[in-house]
């Protein structure tokens, strides 16, 4: 029988947890990733590409190399592995933005967390912020496009799933609903080459979605709308995509947001919402990210992660009808219609 060594031996490594995010911010935020992303370097060459003491890099990329993000190329010499090699920002999947986004943005604020869970409140709450996380961002232009960025490295990793279970060959017109830089709408309307659509978010998305369109040459085909989705949609799209948007906004705000896609909806259009759903309470099944992704939402913008059932009952008593459900990777998509 044990006497509980195991258990406080584990539970060390998950005291720590912080400590890993911390060394992965600092490997990007210094430079040291771009760095490796060139080629192999010794410690010295590492040092002065980034400007650092040079044992001290060492002492990092020592635990860079313990983490899986490094390896030894040789005495003194260390190249990325391929996990690594995700950090760098040209890198297929890229999480260098995301990385970042943890780092400077979410740590800071989960230091509150018992705030949030003493008082029920967010963060933005809690300091008095006007108009919550999204009013936060708007004057707070270099947190907004941190979160824009991550928000795309995100999405453009789990993109490829989503397309495959969305079926958007048969879509004609796209609105992406809260499509932040347009990442999502983006990947499908290149994949699905008779498809056109629009991105609508606050105006702090314009420049960046607008410069995202113009990169991927898909001006005839993509455009950007500044609108607030609580005040209403516009109509003439056949499918209007919610990708973690409702998991941000309380049940009242989901209830709002959903009758304007029901209003806008024509017959036979359709509303793809894409969220990570929580496994029920009395499941054996755990989920610790989607669970950790709820205290999240209660720090950050006030939302919750939910359940497949809470977000059936959320479609319909908007007086929409849930046609199908699919898992799609680490996303589940809901597909609803009139
Ligand atoms: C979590 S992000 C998701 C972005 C994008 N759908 C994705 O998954 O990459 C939520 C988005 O909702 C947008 N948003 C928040 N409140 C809004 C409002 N009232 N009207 C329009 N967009 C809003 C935010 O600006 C943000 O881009």
């Amino acid at each position: 029988m044990s006497d509980g060594i195991v258990f406080a031996d584990r539970l060390l490594d998950l005291l720590g947890g912080h400590r890993v995010t911390a060394a992965l911010y600092t490997a990007v935020e210094l430079g040291v990733v771009e760095s490796l992303a060139a080629g192999e370097r010794t410690v010295t060459e590492v040092a002065n590409e980034c400007s650092t003491h040079a044992p001290s890099t060492d002492r990092l990329l020592i635990a860079l190399v313990a983490l899986g993000i490094c390896q030894s190329a040789g005495p003194n010499r260390y190249r990325l592995t391929d996990m690594g090699a995700c950090l760098a920002n040209d890198a297929n999947h890229s999480l260098r933005n995301w990385a970042l986004f943890e780092g400077k943005m979410l740590s800071r604020s989960w230091m509150g967390l018992a705030d949030s869970v003493r008082s029920g409140r967010t963060a933005a709450e809690l300091v008095g912020a006007e108009g919550g996380r999204y009013g936060q961002m708007h004057r707070d232009p270099e947190a907004a496009s941190v979160f824009d960025a991550a928000m795309a490295n995100m999405t453009r990793l789990v993109a490829r799933d989503l397309i495959a279970a969305g079926d958007f060959n048969s879509a004609g017109r796209i609105l992406d609903v809260g499509g932040g830089a347009g990442t999502l709408l983006i990947e499908i309307l290149r994949a699905c080459p008779t498809t056109s659509g629009s991105i609508l978010d606050l105006e702090r998305c314009e420049a960046a979605a607008r410069r995202a369109i113009a990169a991927a040459g898909m001006q005839s085909r993509a455009s950007f709308l500044t609108a607030d989705f609580f005040a209403g949609l516009p109509a003439g799209f056949d499918t209007l995509l919610l990708k973690n948007v409702l998991h941000n906004w309380d049940d009242e705000h989901c209830a709002v947001l959903l009758a304007n896609c029901r209003s806008a909806l024509i017959d036979a259009g359709r509303v793809v919402i894409a969220e990570r759903f929580l496994p029920p309470r009395d499941s054996s099944s755990r989920s610790a990210s989607t669970a950790l992704g709820d205290l999240n939402m209660l720090r950050g913008p006030g939302g919750r992660e939910r359940t497949e059932a809470a977000y059936c009952e959320l479609v319909t008593s908007a007086g929409l009808h849930v046609a199908h459900l699919f898992p799609a990777g680490r996303y589940d998509l809901l597909i609803a219609t009139r």
